[in-house]
């Protein structure tokens, strides 16, 4: 099927490895996982992402019983809405001044299938609800950094403020007469979709907003993140205000966002909450995977069981105590296990034969590549 991938070894493992320093990393910031539906009301992002938006107007997945059409449920295409839904209905911000959230998993949007832009795909997501300080938005974007480093992934850091509803309204107005579009264009999506910016006018922000931005550019400054200003950033999806941002791959032109997030301080409100500030973003998984170029070590070690096979279990139990490891059942062959553990990238390969048993040591093998 176009556009929903399978991966197995070696992308597989990256994938892997990829998730699991994600977790980390949520874990090393007091970041929690949370687990989330993968069905919702088609309400839920009319309401958040807009009507006007490519994820709303084209890009949804309908899901229904076979033949009831009745319901407006859909997969969800991010995890934003979905995230601050859960927090609404479960009344998680009532104990909490504030909450950090992490997630991953598979969306879903309807496009057109190209290298890095698939119908299903991973996002690995932070959401930093109830606090509005601009040094929140540092820190997620320096944790985005951070992450990225550790992966050796080379990017390019593009920033913006959208500032407050009132400021887009005027934009959109301004925009309007500049592009001649009549009512049923959204001219900020418009601009998303421009290539050319000649000419185009700029937001202007209120002071509030303002200063938030110069307060963030400072931090940035100060701590050597490189980035620069892109004053027509004004991502695809409605619920942004403020701080917008997103990662570029220094490799790719087309789809070539690695991340991307913002401010949604009036996304609670949209769907019948409390105010509630907050700041997210979320890495697409497979791009990172066609920016990945590191070897990933493989630690499983391999028990050769040759002919005594309840020595080699009490050996595999032993060993796992300390790490990874598992019995190569068939095959007597040890020329051939060796061969085979060397395509797989095995560097340890325990001999665990009844001569072995008898002098009650396995033999090791060291295998290089
Ligand atoms: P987004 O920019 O729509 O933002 O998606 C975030 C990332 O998901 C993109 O930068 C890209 O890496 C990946 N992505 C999007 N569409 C596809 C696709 N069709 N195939 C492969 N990868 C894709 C959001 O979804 C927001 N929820 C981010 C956010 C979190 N803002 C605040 N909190």
């Amino acid at each position: 099927m176009k556009g929903f991938k399978a991966y197995s070894g070696n992308e597989a493992s990256v994938l892997n490895y990829i998730i699991s320093k994600f977790l980390k990393l949520s874990k090393l910031h007091g970041f929690k996982t949370v687990h989330l539906p993968l069905v919702e009301e088609v309400e839920l992002y009319l309401r958040t992402s807009g009507e006007a938006s490519d994820v709303c107007n084209k890009e949804l997945f309908e899901v229904h019983r076979y033949g009831d059409k009745s319901r407006g449920w859909v997969l969800r295409p991010e995890g934003t809405a979905g995230c601050m839904q859960m927090v609404k209905e479960q009344s998680l911000m009532q104990d909490n001044h504030e909450l950090r959230l992490a997630y991953h998993g598979p969306m879903f949007r309807y496009n057109r299938p190209q290298a890095g832009r698939y119908r299903q795909f991973s996002q690995l997501g932070w959401e930093y609800i109830g606090v509005s300080d601009y040094h929140s938005d540092f820190e997620v974007i320096k944790a985005c950094v951070d992450f990225l480093k550790d992966l050796n992934i080379d990017f390019e850091i593009e920033i913006n403020s959208i500032g407050d509803s009132n400021d887009r309204k005027n934009y959109r107005k301004e925009l309007k007469e500049f592009y001649n579009l009549d009512d049923s264009q959204d001219p900020l999506k418009v601009l998303d979709k421009a290539e050319n910016f000649d000419n185009v006018p700029k937001m202007k922000i209120n002071e509030k907003d303002q200063n938030h931005f110069e307060g963030l550019k400072v931090l940035l400054e100060k701590s050597g993140i490189k980035f620069t200003i892109n004053p027509f950033l004004v991502r695809g999806l409605d619920y942004y205000n403020s701080t917008v941002f997103e990662f570029k791959s220094k490799l790719r032109e087309s789809q070539g966002s690695l991340l991307g997030g913002g401010r949604y301080d009036y996304l609670m409100e949209q769907i019948g909450g409390k105010h509630t500030p907050a700041i997210g973003f979320s890495i697409g998984l497979e791009r990172l995977l066609l920016e990945f170029n590191q070897e990933i070590e493989n630690d499983l070690v391999v028990i050769a069981s040759l002919d005594a096979p309840d020595f080699a279990l009490k050996v595999a139990d032993d060993l796992r105590k300390e790490g990874t490891a598992c019995v190569i059942w068939k095959g007597t062959d040890l020329s051939k296990i060796l061969k085979k553990a060397v395509s797989s990238k095995i560097k340890r390969v325990a001999i665990a034969g009844e001569k072995e048993e008898k002098a009650g040591k396995v033999v090791w093998k060291e295998l290089s590549f």
